[in-house]
């Protein structure tokens, strides 16, 4: 039944538009990372922690740059509430983010659609817009979770439960998701291979 050729030609015809879609022709990444100097200091050094709640400063290295844009959109906005990131987000206008998250995306990952370990049962829900590897999202704003901390996907998490972050599709997902399988779903996406931090995109031009 896959291999009929109107289905191929409807794939095709998809993977062709995305292509246009992602070339945001007049980001520049070379602006970007200029602009991203600054963001360094956190998120390129690894494993460096915010302090009030203690967790990790997220992976942007290879992350769509639609959810980087829309993320220090809603930062800048308020609507995402966050002392320091709000600092950061505002002194930046819209052209600023396109051409940051246009070098922080980097090289985008090729999503390895190989699953490292066993999916919680949990996952189930998830997959569906993330992807089995946590790397294959069915939307450029849906954010890439393979590789991004564990203790900071918890912390999301816990933020969406408690209203804190803002997003009907993950409001509407979490109230269905007990709190106590948050640590391995964590876990689990933190496995797999993906993000990695500011520092190895301006090394490398990629993550791994
Ligand atoms: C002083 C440390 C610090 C600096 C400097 C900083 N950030 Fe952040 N950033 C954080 C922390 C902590 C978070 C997580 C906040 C939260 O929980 O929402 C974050 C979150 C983000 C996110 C959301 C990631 C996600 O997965 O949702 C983006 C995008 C981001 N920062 C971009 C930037 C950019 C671009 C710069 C530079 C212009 C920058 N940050 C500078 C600490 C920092
Ligand atoms: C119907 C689609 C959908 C499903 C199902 C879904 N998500 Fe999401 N998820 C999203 C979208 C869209 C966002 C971006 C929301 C935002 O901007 O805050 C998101 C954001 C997140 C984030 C924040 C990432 C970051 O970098 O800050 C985490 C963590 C997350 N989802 C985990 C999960 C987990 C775990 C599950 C399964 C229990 C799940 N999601 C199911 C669509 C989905």
């Amino acid at each position: 039944m896959k291999f009929r050729p109107t289905l191929a030609a409807i794939g095709f015809g998809v993977m062709a538009a995305c292509t246009t879609y992602s070339a945001q022709a007049d980001a520049d990444p070379k602006k970007g990372e200029v602009l991203a100097y600054t963001c360094h200091g956190c998120h390129g050094v690894p494993e460096y922690k915010n302090a009030y709640p203690n967790y990790s400063v997220p992976n942007l290295g290879g992350q769509h740059a639609k959810y980087i844009e829309n993320a220090l959109a809603a930062y800048a906005a308020g609507d995402r509430p966050h002392q320091t990131m709000h600092a950061q987000a505002v002194t930046l206008s819209e052209q600023d983010r396109a051409d940051i998250a246009a070098f922080l995306q980097g090289e985008a990952i090729q999503p390895s659609n190989e699953v490292v370990g066993t999916p919680p049962a949990a996952t189930q829900t998830c997959v569906a817009c993330h992807g089995a590897d946590g790397a294959k999202t069915v939307m450029d704003d849906y954010p890439i979770l393979a590789g991004q901390y564990a203790d900071y996907i918890e912390q999301a998490l816990r933020d969406y439960k408690s209203g804190k972050r803002k997003n009907p599709i993950m409001a509407g997902i979490i109230t269905g998701i007990d709190e106590k399988d948050f640590p391995a779903l964590a876990q689990f996406f933190a496995n797999q291979k993906g993000l990695c931090s500011t520092k190895d995109v301006r090394e490398n031009g990629k993550c791994q």
